[in-house]
C-alpha cells in the first residue's frame, strides 16, 4: 500500500491517482490544514475541488466514488491526527515505504449528495438513487389459494396471528402499522442472510435472490422509519417488540432452514394481511377517525411524493409495497414447489 507522506498536497493527489483504495481524507485535510499547500485542480479525472482549507472533495470517476469531507471533522480530530507517527516499515529499492499509525480513525467520510433541486440530501439511511415511485396500479386483491397442506398451514398460521393483533391494537392503525413493520422487516433479512451463507458454502450464485430479499427487508424497515414519525410506541409496546423479535427471528430462521417453501408462503400470506390492514387504515383516515396529517419528510423523499402529500398518500404507497412483497414471496415459494432452487429463476430485483 502506498501511503501519503507530508510532502504536500500535490504528492497526496498523485498518490490517489495510483492506489486503488483511497485512504482517509481526514489525513489529507490534516496535511492541507497544516501546510496550507495550494491544491491543484488535478485528480482521477482532473477533478479535485477544494472549497476551503478544511473542506474539499475528490471525485474519482474511475471507481464511481466520491470521497467528501465532513463538517463533523473538528479541530479535535485534527489535533489527534497530529499525534500520528510515521515510521518506515520496509525498504525496497531506492524508496522506503511508510506506515501511518493513528490513534483515532475517522477515515471514511460520507459522500456529499444533493437533491435534484440542488438542496442538500439530509438522509444518511438511504440515498437519492435508492428512492422510487411506488407502482400504485398493482393488483391489491390478488390472493394465493392455499391448496396443499403446507400452504394451508402457512395460511392459518398467519390468520391465527391476526386475532391477537386485532385484540391488542384494535383500531389504532398507526401504532399497529408501526409494530407490524418491526416484524415484517425480519423475514427478508433472515432469508437473504441464509441464501448469502448458502452461496458462500456452495461456491454458487444466488440468482439475485439475496439482493431481492435484502431489498425487501430494507423497504420494510423504511416503512417503520416512516411510521415512527407519526406514532409513539409506549413502553410496553416497545417491550412487546423486543419479545416478539426474539421469538419471531429465531422461529423464522429455523423455519427457513427446514422449509423455505413454507417460509416464503407464510410471508406471502403475511403480506396479504398487511394489505388488508393498510386498507382498513385508509378507511379510518377517510372517515376522519385518524387525522390525515402531512406526510413525514422521510416518506416524501423515499417515495418521491409531492411536497404537499399526506399520511393517506404514504399509506397508499406502503400498501403498494406490501403487494409487491406478496408477489415476491409467493413466487419464491412456487419456485420451491416446482422442485427448483431460487437461483434458477432470476430474482425480481427492484420490483416496487
Ligand atoms: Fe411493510
Ligand atoms: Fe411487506
Amino acid at each position: 500500500m502506498l501511503m501519503a507522506s507530508r510532502e504536500g498536497a500535490s504528492k497526496l493527489v498523485s498518490s490517489m491517482m495510483l492506489v486503488s483504495r483511497s485512504f482517509s481524507t481526514a489525513t489529507a485535510r490534516g496535511i492541507l490544514a497544516k501546510e496550507a499547500v495550494p491544491a491543484k485542480a488535478v485528480g482521477f479525472n482532473g477533478d479535485v475541488v477544494r472549497r476551503n482549507i478544511g473542506e474539499f472533495w475528490v471525485r474519482g470517476s474511475v471507481f464511481g466514488l466520491r470521497h467528501g469531507s465532513t463538517a463533523s471533522y473538528s479541530g479535535k480530530d485534527q489535533q489527534q491526527e497530529e499525534v500520528k507517527h510515521s515510521q518506515p516499515v520496509a525498504e525496497g529499492g531506492d524508496k522506503a515505504e511508510e506506515k501511518n499509525a493513528i490513534v483515532s480513525y475517522w477515515g471514511v467520510p460520507p459522500s456529499r449528495v444533493t437533491k435534484e433541486d440542488g438542496t442538500e440530501w439530509k438522509w444518511n439511511c438511504f440515498r437519492p438513487w435508492e428512492t422510487y415511485s411506488a407502482d400504485l396500479s398493482i393488483n391489491l386483491t390478488k390472493h394465493h389459494a392455499p391448496v396443499t397442506f403446507l400452504d394451508k398451514m402457512a395460511y392459518w398460521t398467519v390468520k391465527s396471528l391476526r386475532w391477537p393483533t386485532d385484540l391488542f391494537f384494535q383500531r389504532r392503525y398507526g401504532c399497529r402499522a408501526m409494530m407490524l413493520e418491526t416484524v415484517a422487516a425480519v423475514p427478508g433479512m433472515v432469508g437473504g442472510m441464509l441464501l448469502h451463507c448458502k452461496s458462500l458454502r456452495r461456491f454458487e450464485h444466488s440468482g439475485g435472490w439475496i439482493k431481492a430479499l435484502l431489498e425487501e427487508a430494507e423497504n420494510e424497515r423504511m416503512h417503520l422509519m416512516t411510521f415512527m414519525e407519526v406514532a409513539n410506541p409506549k413502553w410496553y409496546e416497545r417491550a412487546l417488540v423486543i419479545t416478539v423479535q426474539g421469538v419471531f427471528f429465531n422461529a423464522y430462521f429455523l423455519g427457513y432452514l427446514i422449509s423455505p417453501k413454507f417460509a416464503h408462503r407464510m410471508v406471502g400470506y403475511l403480506e396479504e394481511e398487511a394489505i388488508h390492514s393498510y386498507t382498513e387504515f385508509l378507511k379510518e383516515l377517510d372517515k376522519g377517525n385518524i387525522k390525515n396529517v402531512p406526510a413525514p419528510a422521510i416518506a416524501i423523499d423515499y417515495w418521491r411524493l409531492p411536497p404537499n402529500s399526506t399520511l393517506r398518500d404514504v399509506v397508499e404507497v406502503v400498501r403498494a409495497d406490501e403487494a409487491h412483497h406478496r408477489d415476491v414471496n409467493h413466487f419464491a415459494s412456487d419456485i420451491h414447489y416446482q422442485g427448483r432452487e431460487l437461483k434458477e429463476a432470476p430474482a425480481p430485483i427492484g420490483y416496487h
